[in-house]
């Protein structure tokens, strides 16, 4: 049995990732060290907290001490954790520079003193800026970000190759483009349009809503991030990418319409600074190289997507009333 220490699984992607591989891998036992901010959730877990290839550990991977009280015979390092909502960022980047860049660094002299098979750090096609209305990001794209979210895992990637380059850390960097799907925290577009629809809430669209997303699922992220953990050639960065490009403002009306709400709950407002006009995926390196492709079709993930938020209203409440909190309090008590 092979182990995978997984950062940031209490998050969004890091639970679909961890509960895609303990239900489709027998042979990984997964580690998940969180610091459960207010992104993390343990009950985003609830399914698998019993497993026993599935332990759980309370960290910040910004404080160095953490690292002593993790087993020494970990053969994997995924590093989800981060600080991820661009709008955060823009008000108070600092947490980013901490989590994201400092965090990442620690991660790797980590990986320098035990001995792993690899480390995959979890980028993002935002590192790339923004483009125009043709084109696409591929792997040698320069990097150019535009936001202190952006810049901070950028930095973190080149932390990573200097990493490989100069300390031999096997490493491989994926950068995929937006995910959905559940357990996203309400605060990203399509959990919040939901959200906020459901309740008759005026649902904010930046700008004018021309902005452009690559979408892609995240169990298509997670087998692609799993497709790179088995066959990625060290040193190499995936881009990992849906295909499924869309206006913001187009996503939003597909969702109002399957909720049969009207499309007068939308309200347009003040653009966000350095809003990147359209994000694009070419993923055809890890398609050619490492026989990964997406599987799941948009419309029915999208669909599949709104009806699970539908079907887990408790999981939206307690969100919204910080009850989900709780368990990280015991947690900084203990
Ligand atoms: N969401 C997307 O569309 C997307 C796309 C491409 C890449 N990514 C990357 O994927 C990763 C996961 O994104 P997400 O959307 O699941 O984020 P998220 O905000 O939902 O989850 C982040 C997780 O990291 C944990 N965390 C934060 N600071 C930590 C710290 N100091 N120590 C330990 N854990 C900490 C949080 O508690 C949370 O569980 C991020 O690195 C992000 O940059 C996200």
């Amino acid at each position: 049995m092979e182990t995978i220490l997984v950062t940031g699984g209490a998050g969004f992607i890091g639970s679909n990732f961890i509960r895609f591989v303990l239900s489709n891998f027998k042979e990984y036992q997964v580690i998940n060290l969180d610091f459960l901010t207010y992104a993390g959730n343990l009950s985003n877990l609830k399914d698998v907290e019993t497993d026993k290839k599935y332990k759980f550990i309370f960290g910040d991977i910004s404080d160095k001490k953490i690292f002593e009280r993790l087993p020494k015979n970990i053969d994997y390092i995924i590093n989800f954790a981060a600080e991820s909502h661009v709008d955060r960022s823009i008000q108070e980047a600092g947490i980013f520079l901490k989590t994201n860049v400092l965090g990442t660094l620690n991660l790797l002299e980590h990986a320098r003193s035990i001995s792993i098979k690899k480390f995959i750090q979890v980028s993002t096609d935002e590192v790339y800026g923004s483009l125009d209305e043709t084109g696409k990001f591929s792997e040698t794209t320069n990097l150019s970000p535009n936001n202190p979210y952006s810049a901070s895992k950028a930095s973190a990637d080149l932390f990573v190759n200097s990493y490989h380059k100069t300390h031999e850390v096997p490493a491989n960097i994926t950068r995929c483009s937006n995910n959905y799907g559940p357990y996203q925290f309400p605060e990203k577009l399509i959990p919040l349009t939901i959200m906020r629809a459901l309740n008759d809430q005026e649902i904010p669209v930046y700008g004018d809503g021309t902005n452009i997303r690559d979408w892609i699922h995240v169990e298509d992220h997670a087998r692609g991030i799993m497709t790179v953990l088995q066959k990625g050639k060290i040193g190499e960065i995936y881009n990992i990418g849906g295909g499924n490009e869309i206006q913001n403002i187009n996503l939003v009306k597909s969702i109002l319409s399957q909720l049969n709400k009207p499309f007068d709950l939308i309200s347009f407002v003040e653009d966000r600074k350095g809003h990147d006009k359209r994000y694009a995926i070419d993923f055809r390196k890890i398609h050619e190289k490492l026989s990964w492709s997406p599987k799941i079709d948009f419309k029915k993930g999208l669909e599949n997507t709104v009806q699970w938020y539908k079907n887990n209203i408790d999981w939206i409440r307690n969100i919204q009333d910080g009850s989900y909190l709780k368990i990280r309090e015991q947690f900084f008590k203990g």
